[in-house]
């Protein structure tokens, strides 16, 4: 039986990395297109939903689909030491894929805004841990300068060859799919993302999805059109104001005659619940975004649904961001050890008389 080898396995020959060495893979991508026609029927009337549920990655996010081909290219180059800023993600993938391939790894993520899951990702995979009094745009310019000074071998996605592992994405969805999909439907940050599956769709033929992006409204460069200085959201991992792939976003949208809008963290929310309440389908608050984002669109009337396929990509897993999933907790009940009791607090919970 043929087992999945990971993505240099399975589409090398289509990446543009160097294929002189193995590929440092822990088996990303291959992961689930989820049809989602609970949720389809409330957000898409007469359409058909589908999430790409990319938190089922090795580290629980997409960011494992560039990291397998980044860091074999690191090894390649004979880089010994890899460095990234992060919102927490891209440090979890990086470490991890550092640790696979023997490198010493950095990551700089911004103090205290970063979701628990992945620092937890990030020190158990081994690496250095640096905390930054900015935003992740001042990581960003910080290691994008460190790596030019010292032999450290940058893996943010202004690596190319981590969008040659991202781009794969595209071509999963078409296969699973059957077609390419109407509208893809992804959050936006830092714009490697979008950039990815743009360049996906575009090398594999001339049917290519329309593309709706969405950003966190406190966290909106691409939208407004300018960078924003203090980026702010409780979906920390778009907490994004100076997007470093924000040219080759606006072409894709373009290319694509797409549509980028701004979603409320309120509206983020209420999205990331319904994916797990109607859908069983448990994603943190940043992956919802893409959701939120069509959503609104449709109310709109920026959108029509009837007879259209839509996917949209969530982007990292719900375990990422435990403190924003337990917020709901005040609803818990705690009963003492006894039955009566229990059958008391089950009246109360689901409205039956037991
Ligand atoms: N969703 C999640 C869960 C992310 O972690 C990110 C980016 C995005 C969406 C946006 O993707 O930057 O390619 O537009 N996270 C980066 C990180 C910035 O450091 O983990 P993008």
């Amino acid at each position: 039986m043929a087992t999945w080898g990971g993505l240099i396995n399975r589409y090398g020959l289509r990446m543009d990395i160097s294929h002189s060495v193995e590929p440092v893979t822990l088996f990303e991508g291959n992961t689930p297109l989820i049809p989602a026609p609970r949720l389809g029927a409330k957000i898409v009337p007469g359409g058909h939903l589908y999430l790409k549920y990319e938190g089922l990655n090795p580290t629980g996010s997409f960011k494992d689909r560039g990291m397998t081909t980044a860091m074999t290219q690191a090894v390649a180059d004979g880089a010994k030491t890899v460095i990234c800023a992060s919102t927490g993600n891209t440090a979890a993938s990086a470490a991890a894929y550092a640790a696979r391939a023997g490198l010493k790894c950095v990551v700089l993520v911004p103090d205290g805004k970063i979701a628990l899951g992945k620092l937890a990702g990030a020190i158990a995979y081994g690496a250095n841990v640096i905390t930054v009094t900015g935003s992740f745009d001042d990581g960003l310019r910080m290691v994008r300068e460190a790596s030019e000074r010292a032999p450290i071998a940058l893996v943010n996605s202004v690596n190319p060859a981590r969008l040659q592992g991202q781009k794969t994405a595209a071509w999963e969805v078409t296969e699973q799919l059957g077609k390419v999909p109407d509208w893809l439907c992804l959050p936006v940050g830092n714009a490697g993302n979008i950039t990815a599956y743009w360049l996906g769709f575009c090398e594999d033929g001339e049917i290519r999805p329309r593309l709706l992006g969405a950003q966190a409204a406190g966290s909106a460069p691409i939208v407004l059109g300018k960078r924003v200085d203090n980026p702010d959201t409780r979906a920390t991992a778009i907490r994004i104001g100076n997007p470093a792939r924000w040219a080759e976003a606006n072409t894709a949208l373009k290319e694509s005659n797409g549509t980028i809008l701004a979603v409320t963290d309120h509206e983020i929310f209420d999205a990331y619940h319904m994916l797990a309440e109607i859908e069983g389908v448990f994603c943190e608050p940043s992956s919802a975004t893409g959701v939120a984002g069509l959503y609104k669109s449709v109310q709109s009337g920026t959108v029509e649904t009837e007879g259209k396929t839509f996917v949209c990509v969530l982007t990292g897993h719900g375990l990422k961001d435990p403190d924003s999933a337990v917020m709901k907790a005040p609803e818990m009940v705690t009963v003492p050890p006894d039955t009566d009791s229990l059958l008391k607090a089950l009246d109360l919970a689901t409205g039956a008389n037991i």
